[in-house]
């Protein structure tokens, strides 16, 4: 009787350890100038900064030339349980490497069919930059829209996949072609790292 306990919260330790050594966040970074970039880059140093096991892709130095390994992607995702997708609003979506990423990696039976699902119950993050300014995201604004209202596509492809789509974490006013400091937009880059790292570490 003593023995088989023994046994039992042995078999519980290994479960532990072998738990923790698991990563706990996998982020796919799509930036295609991420050289010239200071919010992305920003978010990307401060997070790091964090002792979280995240295993980062940069897809853009993966694949410069748009020839995505998709076993190694699909891999690397069955590797987490939260996926982060960390960008710059492009044209109201995100750039196109990462929705290439989308098309060829989220595959029939693989995301989705009757062998497929296998991101089921995974966390679905994005976390972006919005160039703009917030007021210009609605109605009478420039560009008419809210962002969650562009957000759609995304939340849609992670309800399809049984995905678990979070809250999106974006900051707005980050261009400096429309007119922000750098200062300013590291500033605001280091406050959604903590919005990131707060979101990732109440995860359960
Ligand atoms: C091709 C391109 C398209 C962009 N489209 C938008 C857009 O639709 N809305 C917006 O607010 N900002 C837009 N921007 C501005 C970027 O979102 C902004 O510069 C970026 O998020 C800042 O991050 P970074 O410093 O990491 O590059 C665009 C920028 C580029 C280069």
């Amino acid at each position: 009787m003593h023995s088989k306990s023994t046994k039992i919260s042995f078999a519980t330790i290994i479960f532990i350890v072998l738990k923790q050594k698991t990563k706990m966040a996998l982020l796919i970074v799509g930036h295609p100038e991420l050289d010239k970039s200071i919010a992305n880059n920003a978010i990307i140093e401060e997070v790091k900064k964090h002792d979280l096991d995240i295993e980062i892709r940069y897809l853009h130095q993966l694949y410069p030339d748009y020839k995505i390994d998709i076993n190694a992607e699909q891999a690397a995702l069955l590797r987490h349980e939260t996926i982060i997708f960390q960008y710059p609003f492009y044209w109201y979506n995100a750039p196109a490497i990462l929705k290439l990423w989308f098309d060829e990696v989220f595959t029939y039976q693989f995301a989705y069919g009757s062998k497929g699902y296998k991101l089921k119950g995974k966390n679905f993050l994005l976390s972006f930059t919005v160039g703009a300014p917030q007021q210009e995201y609605q109605a009478l604004g420039e560009h008419h829209f809210g962002i969650p209202e562009f957000c759609k596509n995304f939340e849609q492809t992670a309800y399809y996949a049984q995905m678990n789509y979070m809250a999106p974490i974006y900051s707005f006013g980050t261009s400096t072609a429309a007119g922000y400091k750098e200062s300013e937009i590291r500033d605001k880059a280091k406050a959604h790292a903590k919005i990131l790292v707060s979101a990732l570490l109440n995860l359960k």
